[in-house]
């Protein structure tokens, strides 16, 4: 079973909008998916309880239990697990990381976000510096922003995801009904985008680019 952390520190840089969002494109490419949501605000539970449908299982755990719901998701016949982390705990990110063989950070391109940058290496080091990469969202479509973010992760020695998600309205709209954007408009920009940003962690993972966890279906 592949896991894919989504982490970062600063709220609503759309840690859970990219979560669901590659969670669905992984459904839709027929994966089996498990979302683990650490944070207890539980959005990713939430938006799972208005969806009503069973993929992706949406799994709302505490930090202290992911090894054990991470194991269950893997006995259950999950193909890749989502971990959606609480940007507020440190050991959240830290747990989370750890687990993973691949870890996203999702910042917006503001000062505000590239100024974290700074701690999510913290606790990357922490982790034992998994695999990972930034990813620039909710970039306005005008202007440049996105590429100077690109460089700002770059110039302190991140990997950045060539892919960018840009601001787009069906991400709000499409889960205040439980649902990705894709689902929404699957001909949309946001559909396109989030598509994009599935291959390239599908492609990371295929190649091996991100160690796989070897968590025993059968253990
Ligand atoms: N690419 C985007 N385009 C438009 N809106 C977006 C985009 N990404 C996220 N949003 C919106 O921004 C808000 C915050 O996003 P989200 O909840 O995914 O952030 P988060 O990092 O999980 O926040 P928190 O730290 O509170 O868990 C939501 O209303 C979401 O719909
Ligand atoms: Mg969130």
């Amino acid at each position: 079973m592949h896991v894919l952390a989504i982490i970062g520190q600063k709220g609503g840089s759309g840690k859970t909008t990219t979560a669901l969002g590659v969670a669905v494109e992984a459904c839709l490419a027929g994966r089996s998916v498990a979302v683990i949501d650490l944070d207890p605000q539980t959005t990713a539970a939430n938006w799972s309880d208005r969806r009503g449908k069973e993929a992706p299982a949406v799994v709302s755990c505490q930090v202290s239990r992911l090894g054990q719901v991470l194991e269950a998701a893997a006995k259950g016949g999950a193909d890749l697990a989502i971990i959606d982390t609480p940007g507020k705990s440190t050991d959240a990110l830290i747990a989370a990381s750890k687990a993973a063989g691949f870890v996203l950070m999702p910042i917006q391109p503001q000062l505000y976000d590239i100024e974290t940058l700074g701690s999510l290496k913290d606790v990357l080091t922490l982790a034992g510096n998994p695999p990972a990469a930034v990813l620039v969202n909710r970039a306005p479509v005008q202007g440049k922003r996105h590429i100077e973010t690109q460089e700002a992760a770059t110039a302190q020695g991140f990997a950045v995801c060539p892919v960018v998600i840009f601001a787009r309205a069906a991400h709000g709209d499409a889960g205040n009904i439980g649902q990705s954007a894709t689902e929404l408009d699957a001909k949309g920009k946001a559909a396109q985008e989030m598509a994009e940003l599935y291959s390239y962690i599908a492609i990371a993972m295929k190649e091996g680019r991100h160690e796989e966890k070897h968590i025993s279906r059968r253990a």
